[in-house]
């Protein structure tokens, strides 16, 4: 059966087979082409968009100055997500800080580094950035109160979910901010994360033209993220846009995940198979540095970097002490000899972002392919810098 995933390029896969001989495994790897690919395809679709990357889904500095340089701007969740975004260069107004806290110490911390715009999350946040941040610009986040379909860890919009305000409750917060002289530049929708529907999507929209009819006008509409990788992009530009034009807005977003995930692989190599009840192949990557398997239930295809005539059906085991630590199951191969490679694909979004030191791992090599040539975006971790800040 053919592949329902896009194969590595071929030009790419000769470089990771080629970095395999240069540099220890594992390693996460980029295609630079594939990830201009998408920012082309993102942009077809919505012309007239900010792009403000989240640099949740990978915030390596090397792929946040290339998104500068392409003019796109920087969202941001927390303190050491800010503090990277300026060190790539963004500048403050090019940086969208959002999430559920923003503490006193750090906005005390923005104070002195340049005030970013800030997405507020509760009524209790429009008081203390208000209080500590008077004239920053800001936009409300509002839960839509939408059900949506994807895994209810991502699952952001939801009513029960932690985020936003509720929209009977914007306009007491708005009127808040406005008497703290904050100035509101608009709302901000994010439904969740790995979203394919068209519909939730459509659903999200109606409301923010409600709400927007209502409590209107705002220089901006921010759309959020979300964006799953089938995701019909080209059926969902229009009504984006169309949106933000009825009413004279200037459009945002936030995607992560489509325009990296694609782009980068988790290459592993293969310690021989092993059997008991199932047939597992040994691998030296696992859940500390791919957990998506684990957390999420995640299905990352795997493409062999090596030839067999002979074929087996494996489990692929990470060298963890947990039961769980198994990156994918049944996964049909050509049978493997020790040494050879495989990449695990789709692992360029919340992959080595959320990775851990579990186990004392270092936190593996990170490369780029740029097209000509391999670029090292992070080294490999060294154990003793994972001693470094014990006594
Ligand atoms: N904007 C906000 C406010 C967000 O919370 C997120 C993601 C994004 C934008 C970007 O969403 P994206 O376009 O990447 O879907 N760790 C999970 C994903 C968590 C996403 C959290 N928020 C995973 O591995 O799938």
């Amino acid at each position: 059966m053919a592949p329902s995933y896009p194969r590595l390029a071929p030009a790419f896969r000769e470089a990771l087979i080629g970095a395999a001989q240069r540099f220890p495994t594992p390693f996460y790897a980029y295609d630079w082409p594939t990830i201009e690919a998408r920012l082309e395809r993102l942009r077809r679709a919505f012309p007239e968009a900010e792009i403000f990357y989240a640099l949740k889904a990978n915030p390596r500095l090397g792929l946040l100055r290339r998104f500068r340089e392409r003019d796109l701007g920087a969202e941001a969740v927390s303190l050491g997500e800010v503090y990277r975004a300026y060190r790539a260069g963004f500048r403050p107004e090019q940086v969208l800080l959002n999430g559920p806290l923003k503490t006193p110490s750090l906005l005390e911390a923005l104070q002195r580094w340049g005030v970013p715009i800030l997405g507020l999350d509760s009524l209790l946040e429009v008081r203390r950035v208000g209080q500590a941040l008077p004239g920053a610009q800001v936009l409300l986040r509002v839960n839509p109160d939408l059900p949506v379909t994807t895994h209810h860890h991502l699952a952001t919009g939801q009513g029960e979910s932690k985020f936003g305000l509720l929209p009977e409750d914007l306009e007491a917060a708005l009127l808040e901010a406005r008497q703290r002289g904050l100035e509101v530049l608009g709302l901000h929708l994010h439904l969740g994360s790995a979203l394919e529907r068209l519909e939730d999507f459509e659903a999200g929209y109606a409301l923010m033209d409600q709400l927007y009819r209502s409590y209107g006008p705002f220089a901006v509409m921010n759309l959020g993220g979300g964006f799953g990788l089938g995701l019909a992009l080209e059926a969902l530009g229009p009504a984006a846009t169309t949106l933000a034009r009825r009413h004279q807005a200037r459009l945002w977003l936030e995607p992560g995940r489509y325009l990296v995930a694609e782009a980068g692989v988790l290459v592993a190599r293969c310690y021989g198979v092993k059997h008991t009840r199932r047939s597992y192949l040994l691998l030296d990557a696992g859940m500390s540095h791919l957990i998506r398997p684990m957390l999420y239930g995640a299905a990352h295809p795997v493409e062999p970097l090596y030839e067999s005539p002979q074929k087996g059906v494996y489990d692929l085991a990470g060298p963890a002490c947990e039961a769980g630590d198994v990156l994918a199951r049944d996964v049909p191969l050509p049978e493997p000899k020790e040494g050879d490679l495989l990449a695990i694909l789709l692992a360029g979004a919340y992959g080595s972002s959320m990775s851990s030191n579990y186990l004392d791992t270092p936190r593996p090599l990170e490369l780029l392919w740029t097209g000509e040539g391999l670029e090292v975006l992070r080294q490999a971790q060294s154990l003793e810098a994972l001693l470094a800040e014990e006594g």
